[in-house]
């Protein structure tokens, strides 16, 4: 027994279940919540709290003592920007008050943030960011988050790390933001219906330069800047460590599906997809997949968004690298990679 114990803000998302589960593989004891029930196994104690309702997290937040890390993953979308920064300030808030008061062996806490830190989101920002790069105006919710944690620790002995990633490639179904589920079940659905591999977002969004951060990789560089010393108290920027143009990538992605690239094709993926639901259901059918509702498995509006982002996208892994964590990744392997792993798992044929 290697005496780590995890509790996981957020464990059924994307970032958050991956981490359960490399934790779980490393020997950690894990605990996890959110709300839904998570698609892990009996290893992982689930607490099913609302972390939006103080009372409910105060209430079932119990038996976590022993807990001696803890990882903020938890995420909520806003109708609005402001709605999605009070949000998630309220989230995290309720969620470090309910647990850290009943935690005796705290040793540090961890809380995912992304490259919105910059604003990404909001328009053209200095690329490569570096993590000294001064926060976005208006601040997305992770410097809200970040305040709520510094006072917190003031007098404490534990310690603080932030990992920042981009698109965060992986497996998950129901995330909120997940680009690897929508480009596989967009190219299935395109593939039967014998059209080519349009990319869907705009001409400038194609020509810009971009990056991804796999999942793997991300919990990986979560779990060192949570455990090594020279990380302590810590923000770092985490991608693959290399950089691409979808005009570069699209016609490799065809070939992942066997398909042939097609060119620049504008549209609204929520909209087209609105139905084909039908189609998802008899491709699952035909090809003897597990059943996913495709609204769930892809998050369409979000990739809408990323899609249609004209500006560079590019961050600086320096830092990472100069304080310990070196692992690096071709983000196209990775993605050969996961559509395999989705259709190992009988998600897409
Ligand atoms: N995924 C990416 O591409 C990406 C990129 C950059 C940064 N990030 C950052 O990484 C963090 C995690 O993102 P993610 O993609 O892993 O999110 P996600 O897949 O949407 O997962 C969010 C998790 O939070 C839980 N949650 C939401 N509302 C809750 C509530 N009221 N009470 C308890 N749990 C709640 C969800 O479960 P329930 O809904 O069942 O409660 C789910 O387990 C976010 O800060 C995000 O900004 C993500």
């Amino acid at each position: 027994m290697i005496g780590k114990f995890a509790l996981i803000a957020g464990v059924g998302g994307m970032c958050g279940s991956n981490m359960a589960q490399l934790l779980h593989g490393k020997g950690w004891k894990v605990i996890g919540i959110s709300r839904g029930a998570p698609e892990l196994g009996s290893w992982l104690r689930h607490i099913p709290a609302d972390l939006l309702e103080a009372a409910d997290a105060k209430a079932k937040l119990t038996g976590i003592e022993d807990v001696t890390h803890v990882f903020y993953t938890a995420l909520l979308n806003g109708r609005t920007l402001d709605e999605e920064n009070e949000l998630n300030t309220r989230l995290c808030a309720n969620f470090l008050d309910a647990a850290l008061p009943r935690i005796r062996k705290l040793e540090h806490v961890h809380v995912l943030e992304g490259v919105k830190q910059y604003g990404y989101h909001l328009g053209p920002y200095r690329t490569p960011a570096r993590e000294d790069d001064p926060a976005c105006v208006p601040a997305y919710f992770y410097e809200a988050q970040h305040a709520h944690v510094l006072k917190r620790q003031a007098g404490q002995a534990w310690t603080w790390s932030t990992t920042r990633p981009g698109a965060v490639c992986g497996y998950a179904n129901g995330a909120r933001i997940n680009l690897m589920t929508v480009i596989a079940a967009y190219a299935t659905i395109m593939k039967a219906l014998g059209e080519p591999l349009y990319f869907p977002g705009t001409q400038a969004t194609y020509d810009a330069l971009t990056f991804t951060s796999d999942v793997g990789l991300l919990n990986r560089a979560m779990l060192w800047a949570s455990t090594d010393p020279r990380a302590a108290n810590q923000a770092f920027n985490i991608g693959n460590g290399d950089a691409f143009r979808w005009n570069f990538m699209w016609e490799r992605v065809a070939d992942m599906f066997g398909m042939k690239p097609g060119p620049v094709k504008t549209m609204k993926l929520a909209e087209v997809m609105k139905d084909k639901a039908g189609l998802w259901a008899e491709l699952q059918k035909r090809h003897g997949l597990v059943a996913t509702d495709l609204f769930r498995l892809a998050p369409w509006t979000y990739a809408d968004t990323v899609f249609s982002r004209h500006w560079d996208n590019a961050i600086s892994t320096v830092k990472a690298n100069r304080f310990g964590f070196t692992e690096m990744m071709d983000s196209e392997e990775m993605m050969r990679r996961i559509f395999s792993e989705f259709r190992s798992r009988k998600v897409i044929p």
